[in-house]
């Protein structure tokens, strides 16, 4: 037997037992003759004790274990002279009887301790002892325990859970899609789902009625602290559901995880319209933990010769409560830079001190008297003591801008707590959005997404020759975003089930009949075999993971993720393959190609 207990459960009651346990030897210390080895396994650490009136082999032995070797011991428990009360077994020991060595280990490149010396990429490279280490394996364990509350939920709700297929036909989610080339079928390829989404609404179709999965999606995309190009969504779908159901059910099971996981009771998540999001907050995932709104000057700006103001579609701005005293001249012109940057793009800001006795200091007190600089207080409902931050522009990217610098104002000045969770529906999402590179529309969500019940018979009756493509943009969407903290957590819309709105929407996509029917004939052809009307949502459920746990980047929440390259170094691929398979598989490469730089 290798084991009566594991390395985190002993405690008082068990003094005076002879136990079995096994694990890695974290740490050996020796003190004079005392010899203390902590032992380690996934549930806990437990200290093992030999001393002279040990058996002199064995402790000889004992002082040969390294660093994570694995080991079984049999010995007594007894209570600790000292004790370890940060340590849930920290009041008892393990007199050592018995020791053998089950597997050596070399020293470890890093050391495995919940503070570590590894960085980043070597971690990567031994994910396997990188997962040793606590704060790892706590999100693992984390992650499992979000899984299985989800699935209890959900089955709860009388959703069955169905998997899709991986090698499917390309879906166009807005990302490159990572293609498998057929072996069978020369110069064809497989695309790997960016989403289950045409899946799920194929089940519905089915009658399946209520729809999940916990399922991985890939996207071949630029990689952030909160994306990886595998990634997994608690992906659901639902028929003969309106909006409102949908937001219900799936802010119910929100706040059952965050009830049943974190013990955190969350209020009724308020609702914003994307429009009202924008202006408040120049971002359709505002983070709500912290105020600093927008406020907008337009109308107290007109004519004063301050060419800037005077040529922008939008003035506008936020207030930095009781900082105007921690911003010197250098600060300013540091975080002007800051939003010049080509990241950010802001050319230029203005900025205006309420000082605490009373005066008022700006940049653009040349252009502007102490009385309008003082009505522009009052409109942001300034207070001595506060500073004025304020942009303009054209007013899209002026919003964007600012949301960058209201932000930055939140952890500069620490006001993104954590322990504190503000989540929100974002509702009314334009349907389609304007890209000026390529002339043409995308789907704001993806192109199965319904327009508003108000807005369909337009769409359905506009003559697409004579509109102009501002006939379309106030277009709004039954479409929907769950954000906490600043952060997307989760997508979804009603769609489309009507065949000749389907296709009006591809339309006004830019695909031609022909091209539609080919892509997605598949999708028609269902609408015409009775679809009922339906809805869903996914969640991105490593984010979802993350922001419980107060972190931005997903990558500790993943098993085995890949780094910023899109590389697993662990097992370092992706990696040419050989000339043989590369025949079967009828693809020629250039020469020269593979090889990394
Ligand atoms: P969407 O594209 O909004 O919707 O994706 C849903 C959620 O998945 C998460 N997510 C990601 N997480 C990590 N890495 C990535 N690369 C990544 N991309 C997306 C986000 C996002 O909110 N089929 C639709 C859902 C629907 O309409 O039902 C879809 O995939 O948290």
């Amino acid at each position: 037997m290798y084991r009566t207990h594991t390395c985190g459960e002993l405690r008082m009651q068990h003094v005076g037992s002879t136990v079995t346990l096994s694990g890695w030897v974290q740490s050996r210390r020796n003190l004079g003759g005392v010899t203390f080895i902590d032992l380690r396994d996934r549930y806990g650490i437990t200290q093992l004790y030999f001393d002279e009136a040990t058996d002199a082999a064995l402790r000889e032995r004992a002082g040969k274990l390294g660093r994570e070797f694995v080991v079984r011991v049999e010995g007594e428990v007894r209570e600790r002279a000292s004790k370890n009360p940060d340590r849930p077994t920290g009041d008892v020991e393990v007199v050592v009887q018995k020791l053998e060595v089950l597997n050596e280990s070399k020293l470890p490149p890093f050391t495995v301790e919940d503070e570590t010396d590894g960085g980043d990429e070597l971690r990567m490279k031994y994910r396997y002892l990188d997962i040793r280490r606590n704060p790892v394996k706590e999100k693992l364990i984390f992650r499992s325990r979000v899984a299985i509350e989800t699935r209890k939920y959900l089955a709860e709700q009388g959703f069955i859970e169905v998997e899709t297929p991986f090698l499917i036909k390309s879906t166009p989610e807005g990302a490159r899609d990572f293609v498998v080339p057929s072996r069978m079928h020369p110069g064809q390829f497989y695309a790997l789902p960016q989403s289950p989404q045409t899946f799920k609404q194929l089940l519905m179709v089915a009658g399946m009625d209520k729809y999940f999965q916990i399922v991985k999606c890939f996207r071949d995309e630029d990689l952030r602290a909160d994306r990886q190009p595998e990634f997994t969504q608690i992906d659901c779908e639902m028929s003969f559901v309106t909006q409102e159901e949908i937001l219900n059910t799936f802010e119910g099971l929100t706040k059952h995880l965050f009830k049943e996981i974190l013990q955190v009771d969350l209020p009724d998540f308020p609702r914003m319209t994307y429009d009202e999001a924008m202006r408040r907050f120049g971002s359709d995932k505002p983070d709500l933990r912290f105020g600093m709104e927008f406020t907008e000057l337009n109308d107290l700006v007109k004519d004063s010769g301050f060419v800037v103001f005077d040529s922008a579609e939008l003035v506008a701005g936020i207030c930095v409560p009781a900082q105007a005293a921690s911003f010197s001249n250098k600060d300013i012109k540091k975080l002007t830079e800051w939003l010049q940057r080509p990241q950010i793009g802001a050319k230029g800001m203005v900025h205006v001190k309420f000082n605490e006795d009373g005066s008022v200091k700006s940049s653009v007190g040349k252009f502007f008297s102490d009385e309008q600089l003082k009505a522009w207080g009052e409109r942001f409902g300034a207070k001595p003591g506060d500073i004025l931050f304020i942009l303009a522009g054209e007013a899209e990217s002026t919003r964007k801008q600012l949301s960058e610098l209201r932000l930055e104002m939140g952890r500069r000045f620490g006001l993104m707590k954590e322990g504190d969770f503000k989540p929100l529906w974002v509702v009314d999402f334009p349907l389609l959005e304007w890209d000026e590179e390529s002339g043409r529309f995308h789907a704001m969500h993806h192109p199965f997404t319904s327009p508003k019940r108000e807005d369909m018979q337009r769409m359905l009756e506009t003559d697409m020759h004579e509109a102009r493509p501002e006939d379309f943009l106030d277009l709004r969407a039954d479409a929907y975003d769950l954000v906490i903290n600043g952060a997307e957590i989760g997508g979804g819309s009603i769609r489309i089930h009507d065949r000749a709105l389907q296709e009006k929407n591809f339309q006004l996509l830019g695909f031609s009949d022909e091209e539609a029917r080919e892509q997605f004939g598949f999708l028609m052809g269902a609408f015409e075999y009775g679809a009922p009307p339906h809805g869903g949502i996914a969640f991105g459920f490593d984010r979802l993971c993350a922001v419980m746990q107060g972190q931005q980047s997903i990558r500790d929440f993943i098993a085995f993720p890949k780094n910023n390259q899109g590389r697993d170094v662990m097992i370092d691929a992706p990696a040419p393959i050989a000339a043989e398979q590369l025949e079967e598989l009828h693809i020629a490469i250039a020469k020269g190609a593979g090889e990394e730089a």
